[in-house]
């Protein structure tokens, strides 16, 4: 069905006052861009707003059920900062990342996890963390100075007003953004983007939309991360998910593959790309 740009903003503005949504603070560049993506693949409003509401739901839903964020804050300012090290603010961070699957099952990984990482990318100073999640509550982890300009994305207001105040905390600068990174991809040029567990994703919602993002990305380094296992550790998912990354990108681009217990991040050269 065809639709006129009023007609698409009010279902736009009708889908964020639903009451799924109506406290999320999604970003509303996301539900427009999935109703003008699917209006042509559909026959009535009717069918074309069910199908939505499915794609939301697998973007948004696995993270809702959302910490209080309100609460969270109010702890941090609590927590005596003296060092990145220090027990109170690692316990916080801890708990933040346990609350999500995605950073949960990387907790017992992290203490080599950015190691290795920064071993193969060279440290960075400047970078961007791309459908971040909870992902930034792992900064004490890192190993980087609070002068690292770590700009982090997600499309869920209270999210990342939570990471700026945490960033605050830190002496980061609070460079997170509600930016939907696929309608809009950051400019900000970078030495390393990181894309964590949400290529996958991607596909699902547009498929073939990670060629044209990652090639947008003006980052000098691509760390893309996929789960190698299901979340019920049985199936391998490593194969499937190679292709995944080299379909999206040109034929002779050079990915190595950094393998951690049950995720694979795949580090893709953006310098010089053709
Ligand atoms: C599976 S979690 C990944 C978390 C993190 N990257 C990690 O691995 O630790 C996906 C996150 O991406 C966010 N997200 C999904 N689509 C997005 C988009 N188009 N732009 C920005 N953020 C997005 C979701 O809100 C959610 O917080």
């Amino acid at each position: 069905m065809k639709f006129d740009d009023h007609r698409i903003k009010e279902m736009t503005v009708n889908m964020l006052d639903s009451k799924k949504y109506r406290h999320a603070g999604l970003n509303p560049a996301t539900v427009e861009d999935l109703i003008k993506q699917q209006a042509p693949l559909h026959a009535s409003e009717k069918a074309l707003l069910k199908a939505v509401r499915r794609k939301l739901h697998n973007i948004v839903a696995p993270y809702l059920g959302e910490p209080d964020y309100a609460a969270l804050t109010e702890e941090l300012q609590h927590i005596q900062v003296d060092a990145l090290t220090a027990e109170p603010l690692q316990a916080f961070c801890l708990k933040v990342l346990s609350a999500h699957a995605s950073t949960a099952e990387r907790i017992p990984l992290m203490p080599t996890f950015y190691a290795r990482l920064f071993a193969e990318t060279g440290r960075p100073t400047v970078i961007l963390d791309l459908a971040c999640g909870s992902h930034p509550l792992a900064f004490p982890w890192m190993g980087l100075p609070p002068e690292t300009q770590y700009h982090a994305y997600d499309i869920l207001q209270p999210r990342v007003d939570f990471i700026n105040q945490f960033f605050e905390k830190l002496g980061l600068a609070p460079l997170a953004e509600n930016r939907d990174i696929l309608v809009n991809p950051p400019t900000q040029t970078a030495d390393l983007a990181l894309f964590f567990k949400e290529a996958h994703r991607f596909e699902k919602r547009q498929p073939g939309c990670n060629r044209a993002f990652w090639a947008s990305l003006n980052a000098a380094k691509l760390a893309v991360s996929l789960p190698s296992h299901d979340l019920a550790g049985t199936h391998s998912l490593l194969e499937g998910h190679r292709k995944l990354i080299h379909a999206n990108l040109p034929v002779r681009r050079k990915v190595s593959e950094l393998a951690f217990e049950n995720e694979v991040v795949f580090l893709i050269e953006k310098n010089g790309e053709s």
